[in-house]
């Protein structure tokens, strides 16, 4: 039975399509999200959603806000359940869900660069947060280095405990501070691969990345928010950008990752760069 299905058989008089259709499920506690119209409802709602899954905490997601991408959340039923532990693939990911974001619709994208990158390689992961793309790459490939770069300090102590939990510490450097002047001043010319997972703002951290690449050339993935229908037009922005700053760029693949509002989808853009 479908959380909708469950919710529409207690709840009455309110039109069923108005009730969330299932909740994003981590660790023991459900998070959803709700229509304006039955925010009146929400206790009701996440008595049963804590029912229905058999979480002890249900929270209800108002957004996300900042630089450092903070999850705006409310407990709407059980107890305040802060720290969870989420295992996919086989790796296991720490963290506090009322402080740090990690998305579940990118689970795909996580194992998909895993699985691209080759042994021996050296990787730079420049918004690690708690490690969301460097943990899976260090577990389930297997990288020379990967230095993951976050500037949240709060993240980066969770990044430092997923490193330790996966057993990867002889292959993750994890680095405290800002990536577009930690990579620009210290990582010059040495990585095979740059990750750049983050939406505000990734192009000011273009020309550092693409500095970063070794002299033979390398591979960036570039993510950011696309107009729906206009992903040609970004794709061509980003790469257009890259030439301008001196590089030959070919590009080897782009993705929807997830929709990210009626207008916009989260894109990410795999391309070669080479400085000429
Ligand atoms: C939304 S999280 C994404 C984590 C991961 N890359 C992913 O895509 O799932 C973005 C992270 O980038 C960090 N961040 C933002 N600006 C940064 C910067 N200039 N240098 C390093 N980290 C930064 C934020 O603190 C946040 O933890």
């Amino acid at each position: 039975m479908k959380l909708r299905d469950y919710l529409a058989r207690s709840i009455q008089g309110v039109p069923v399509d108005y009730l969330p259709s299932h909740a994003k499920l981590m660790d023991k506690v459900a998070l959803i999200r709700l229509r304006g119209e039955v925010e009146g409802l929400k206790h009701e709602i996440g008595a049963r959603t804590l029912q229905f899954y058999k979480v002890r905490a249900v929270y209800l997601i108002r957004g996300v806000e900042g630089v450092e991408r903070r999850p705006r959340l409310e407990l709407i039923a059980g107890e305040p359940i802060r720290e969870i532990v989420h295992r996919e693939y086989g790796c296991v990911f720490k963290l506090d869900l009322t402080r740090l974001m990690f998305c579940l619709g990118n689970s795909f994208e996580r194992l998909r660069l895993a699985a691209l990158a080759s042994d021996g390689e050296v990787v730079i992961d420049m918004f690690a947060g708690i490690g969301q793309f460097t943990i899976p790459i260090a577990v389930l490939s297997n990288p020379e280095r990967v230095y993951a770069i976050e500037i949240n300090s709060e993240a980066y102590t969770y990044l430092v405990e997923n490193i330790r939990l996966n057993g990867v510490e002889g292959k993750v450097q994890p680095v405290l501070g800002d990536c577009r002047k930690i990579v620009e001043e210290h990582m010059q010319g040495i990585a095979d691969r740059v990750i750049m997972g983050y939406f505000w703002g990734t192009i000011e951290a273009l020309s550092p990345a693409l500095g970063a690449l070794k002299p033979e050339g390398g591979t960036i993935h570039f993510h950011d928010l696309a107009r729906r229908g206009g992903e040609r037009e970004f794709i061509e922005h980003v790469l257009g950008r890259a030439r301008h700053l001196g590089y030959r760029v070919e590009l080897l693949e782009w993705k929807r990752v997830k929709s990210y509002s009626k207008t916009r989808n989260h894109v990410v853009i795999d391309f070669f760069a080479m400085k000429i």
